[in-house]
């Protein structure tokens, strides 16, 4: 039998898109492609996988149900209202989610003037959709990711008990971002250990075997 069957998942994956104005705003690198590969490596596993992206450049995985958004604030209400009413045996947030949004977004276009007055503009935090998760009762099985530039053994073992997750997958540096391949370390409560380096398709495997392996059977 397949290792997922019967199993329900939910992912976050993508950039988020935070205006600034109706045609400009602020995002990131992140192409969506390794929390791609793993909605495709979960529902090949059995699962019955939702996915919940940012603006990409890709078409939805065969066989997973994906509600696509643009903000931080759209991605954590997508998020909370599928946990209301689908139980979701666990939960692997691999976006890269803007931590700030602009706070004074205009509703019309912002226009140059000839005094050369400079836009002005007001940030205010998002919240942390994974921590959010985390914190419920009843959470799912969390999973985080980091991406770090540095130090990644201390941030990534850090991460995993400031967001209260039981396992976090740290990425080794910056060169993740639309890149095709990766290089994955779990963190969990024995400590860590490096996937090899390999394709996003591939390490999205090897993480969803891992995942089964700590699911209640
Ligand atoms: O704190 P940091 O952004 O480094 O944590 C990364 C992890 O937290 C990723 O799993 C990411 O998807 C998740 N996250 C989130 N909501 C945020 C920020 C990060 O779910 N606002």
């Amino acid at each position: 039998p397949k290792v997922l069957a019967g199993k329900h998942l939910l992912i976050t994956a993508g950039p988020t898109f935070e205006p600034i104005d109706p045609v400009r705003g602020i995002t990131n690198l992140s192409s969506g492609k390794m929390g791609y590969a793993i909605a495709e490596a979960a529902y090949r596993a059995g699962a019955q996988v939702t996915l919940v992206s940012g603006p990409v450049a890709m078409p939805a995985p065969y066989g997973v149900q994906r509600i696509s958004i643009q903000t931080a604030q759209q991605m954590h209400d997508a998020v909370m209202a599928n946990l209301l009413t689908q139980r979701q045996d666990a939960f692997i947030a691999v976006a890269a989610v803007a931590d700030w949004r602009v706070a004074n977004a205009s509703d019309q276009k912002l226009k140059k003037n000839s005094a050369g007055d400079l836009p002005q503009l007001e940030f205010a935090q998002n919240p942390d959709i994974l921590a959010s998760v985390a914190a419920m009762d009843d959470a799912p099985y969390c999973v985080g990711f980091a991406a770090e530039s540095e130090q990644l053994l201390e941030y990534g073992a850090a991460k995993r008990l400031k967001k209260n997750v039981p396992l976090l997958v740290g990425n080794i540096g910056h060169q993740t971002f639309g890149k095709d391949d990766n290089e994955l370390i779990l963190f969990d409560e024995h400590g860590h250990h490096a996937l090899p380096r390999a394709s996003k398709t591939a390490l999205a495997a090897m993480l969803i075997s891992e995942l089964a392996n700590r699911l209640p059977h």
